[in-house]
């Protein structure tokens, strides 16, 4: 049975590992620090998926409040991967399940994503499970 529970510091390498596979490579310690800073979040909380005796993590999902000027204050996931060897089980919904109940919980009624147009899985998933379609952006980006 998948079970989801909070993400823990120890799941650095792990997550590190699904990021490297959503295309994001990282060195081990900067996954480490900036997971520290998240979990003392107010407005930012990650699970894991895995089977219930803890051995492996399946996935895992990132979802964060968000409140702008222009709109009510939403809930927005912002990180979500099923390993390669684990999709199509379930699993991402079960993710995103548990994502929308803590939006629920936080007196939001909202959840919003952004992907790739190139992630073609992933728009089939989020149809799949009730998510429409809004706009196509673009995406602009300045070192400084
Ligand atoms: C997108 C992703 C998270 C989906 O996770 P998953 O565990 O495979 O999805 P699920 O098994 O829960 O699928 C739920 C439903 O979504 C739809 N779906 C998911 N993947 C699909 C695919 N490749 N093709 C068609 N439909 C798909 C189906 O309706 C499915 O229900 P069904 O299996 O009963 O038909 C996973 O493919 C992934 O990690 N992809 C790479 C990273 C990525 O794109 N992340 C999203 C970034 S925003």
């Amino acid at each position: 049975m998948t079970v989801i529970r909070a993400v823990r510091t120890d799941d650095a390498p792990r997550l590190t590992e699904l990021l490297t596979q959503l295309g994001y490579p990282n060195e081990p310690g900067a996954v480490t620090n900036r997971l520290a800073e998240l979990l003392e979040s107010d407005t930012q909380r990650l699970f894991t998926a895995g089977p219930d005796d803890d051995s492996r993590i399946d996935g895992y999902l990132s979802i964060e409040r968000r409140l702008l000027l222009a709109e009510d204050e939403y809930a927005e996931i912002t990180g979500l991967v099923v390993d390669s060897t684990a999709r199509r089980s379930g699993i991402g919904r079960i993710l995103v399940d548990a994502a929308e109940q803590w939006a629920v919980r936080q007196g939001l009624h909202t959840v919003m994503v952004r992907s790739n147009v190139a992630r073609s899985e992933s728009h089939r998933f989020y149809a799949g499970i009730g998510y429409q379609r809004k706009k196509t952006s673009h995406v602009y980006r300045k070192e400084i």
